[in-house]
């Protein structure tokens, strides 16, 4: 450790060894007990705890002071480490066995009363966030930052060793194709004219490669103005890596390698090769494209049963284009009519307009007021679909494919829960890859790219570019998924500007809109492109989910709240007239009010 007048040693790391050393050690009063006139101070450091004793019949000078030390004190003490009495050794603390009786100590600074005592797990967020400076005394805090550290530490270690270059790109620049909301910084100088915040380092890192980099990473701040759950912050930070002369399987490998090490920095050994799954097969079986295989409960497919059956509400559902997807649930027969009717509101708060049932009763024999459409061979066929038993549920809905996906896909996902059947002691890492190129939106009536525009179309489905058979297209992308969380993405990307083109017009952009957004980029492809790929890994996920914390803020040193708020320095604030004049800006805000 780096040794200084205030400090010779960290507190947590004395003992036995260190009997009899002459030391100064400086931190915080975890606490103070008064025993029978004798001062029992635990003194706090990040590394730890270690106990300070004063006696005023053997000093009374460093009693008289330490009888002044309250809570979050910072104090510094010299003395002697001595032996503590066998019987007081304290299990807890690392330095249980030792303790010192000063011989001299100094207040360096008192403070007020906590707003909260630190180590209550009662105190809601919003308080801890808005004194967010000692929540991070905490040491669950504390070791989530420490967590955070050593991942990247070996991250970066992996990628180094691996001939990876860190190079930094800019924050201040055009618009990123990531397809979140930009946020937009006003320029004073360039009257009108604004700058976005990135959303990926997406395409510098391209560039980097145009350049002639070959291998690039680097830990970057990322800003995307969406609404925020547990796993979303607006700003937040990326393991983002591009590579040259490379296919998807060498990008696939890296990352393996680099997941494998920052678990191993968590104490948690994996092993690859990760399961590859494609798209299609996770939305078949788990109604998600990051499936949690920690459990079973798998879909199954209706449609061909029912596409016989006399069932027409359903059958034109599928004839339209829809899909029918079920979900068996063990033991589910004993559910009331009250449970059922529980689970059919979920599934139309996850937007079902219905949600059909069929009881295996204990004989054997179905309830269902399905029943009345199909015939008794159809509904053995639905059960021996189902592998349902007496005693068992099944739940179907029919409608289009994408919120069929969804709604079974949480169902799966609440039962799993529900059900305790997540085996937590699992880790279950895969890839999803061959996902489609374009997603068709309802709400913009055209195509969008699934990942971001610069992703490369698979080569042999070309021709369906120039055809318009767009929903048929598949890419060269993949995500790397645990535990039902997808940690990063990333793809091969186009590296001719002849395929760009061809991209951004399915995108439905104009050559002009194209140019205007990225025409630097189109050029950059036009001087040499080497074949390139690349992902992005989001790292407070990732610390997140080897610290078995829900929320990421947890592993954000200065997260922002659900509102995107900062609790402690109030950001966003307001800015003053004479700021937003020479940004050449109005507040609506400023003149409603
Ligand atoms: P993508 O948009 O999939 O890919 O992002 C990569 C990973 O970043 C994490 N992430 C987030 N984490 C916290 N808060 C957010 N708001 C948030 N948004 C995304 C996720 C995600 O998997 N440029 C491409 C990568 C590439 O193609 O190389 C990109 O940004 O874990
Ligand atoms: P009924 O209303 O009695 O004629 O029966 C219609 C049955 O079909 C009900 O059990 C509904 O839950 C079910 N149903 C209707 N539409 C769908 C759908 N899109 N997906 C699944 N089940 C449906």
């Amino acid at each position: 450790m780096l040794v200084t007048k205030m400090k010779s040693h960290n507190c947590g790391e004395l003992n036995l060894n260190n009997i009899n050393q002459e030391v100064t050690l400086s931190g915080w009063v975890a606490c103070v007990r008064d025993l029978g006139g004798i001062l029992f101070v635990e003194l706090r450091d990040r590394s730890g705890f270690f106990q300070i004793v004063a006696n005023p019949q053997i000093n009374p000078q460093v009693h008289s002071v330490l009888e002044k030390v309250r809570s979050e004190y910072v104090i510094t003490v010299k003395g002697k480490v001595t032996r503590r009495p066998e019987e007081t050794y304290n299990e807890k603390y690392a330095t249980g066995q030792v303790e010192m009786y000063p011989e001299s100590v100094e207040i360096l600074s008192e403070s007020k009363v906590l707003p909260f005592v630190l180590d209550d797990d009662n105190v809601s967020e919003d308080v801890r966030l808005k004194y967010r400076y000692l929540d991070i005394r905490r040491e669950k805090m504390l070791g989530n930052l420490v967590l955070r550290h050593k991942i990247v530490q070996a991250i970066r270690n992996t990628l180094n060793n691996k001939d990876f270059l860190e190079v930094e790109t800019p924050i201040l620049i055009k618009t990123t194709p990531e397809g979140a909301r930009d946020y937009l910084v006003p320029s004073r100088v360039q009257e009108g004219k604004f700058y976005a915040l990135p959303q990926s380092p997406q395409i510098f890192k391209q560039l980097l490669m145009v350049g002639g980099i070959e291998r690039y990473y680097q830990i970057a701040k990322c800003f995307r103005d969406e609404d925020l759950r547990a796993d979303r912050q607006p700003e937040f930070t990326q393991v983002d890596l591009e590579m040259s002369f490379v296919e998807q399987k060498d990008v696939i490998k890296v990352v393996e390698d680099i997941i494998v090490d920052a678990f191993k920095a968590a104490g948690v050994e994996v092993k690859p090769p990760f399961i590859q799954m494609p798209w299609q097969e996770a939305m078949d079986r788990f109604g998600s494209d990051k499936p949690d295989t920690r459990f079973g409960l798998e879909l199954f497919d209706l449609g061909d049963i029912i596409m016989q059956s006399e069932f027409q509400i359903v059958k034109s559902t599928l004839e339209k284009g829809g899909i029918v997807r079920g979900i068996k649930i063990p033991g589910g027969a004993s559910y009331s009519r009250k449970d059922i009717d529980d689970i059919t509101k979920l599934a139309m708060s996850f937007g079902a307009k219905a949600l059909a049932n069929i009881i295996y009763q204990e004989d054997g024999t179905p309830k269902s007021p399905v029943m009345k459409f199909v015939t008794e061979e159809q509904a053995k066929a639905i059960q021996e679909r189902a592998q349902a038993v007496a005693g068992d549920i099944i739940f179907f809905v029919a409608d289009k494919p994408k919120l069929v996906y969804d709604i079974m896909g949480r169902l799966r996902l609440h039962f799993g829960k529900k059900l305790n059947l997540i085996d937590e002691a699992k880790h279950a890492l895969l890839w999803v890859v061959d996902f489609p190129m374009f997603e068709y939106s309802e709400e913009e009536g055209r195509f969008m790219a699934m990942h971001h525009p610069f992703t490369s179309p698979c080569l042999e489905d070309l021709d369906k570019l120039d055809s318009g058979d767009l929903g048929n297209v598949k890419s060269i992308a993949y995500d790397i998924v645990y535990n039902g969380t997808e940690l990063g993405g990333g793809s091969v990307r186009i590296h001719s500007s002849e395929v760009q083109k061809k991209i951004f017009k399915a995108l439905g952009l104009t050559e002009e809109e194209a140019v205007e957004k990225f025409g630097f980029m189109v050029n950059a492809l036009q001087y040499g492109t080497p074949p390139h790929a690349g992902l992005a890994i989001g790292l407070d996920r990732l610390v997140a989910l080897l610290a078995r914390t829900d929320s990421i803020r947890d592993v954000i040193a200065f997260p922002k709240n659900s509102g995107a708020k900062d609790l402690m320095s109030d950001a966003p604030g307001e800015a003053s007239l004479q700021q937003l004049r020479e940004l050449h800006l109005k507040s609506t805000a400023r003149v409603n009010n």
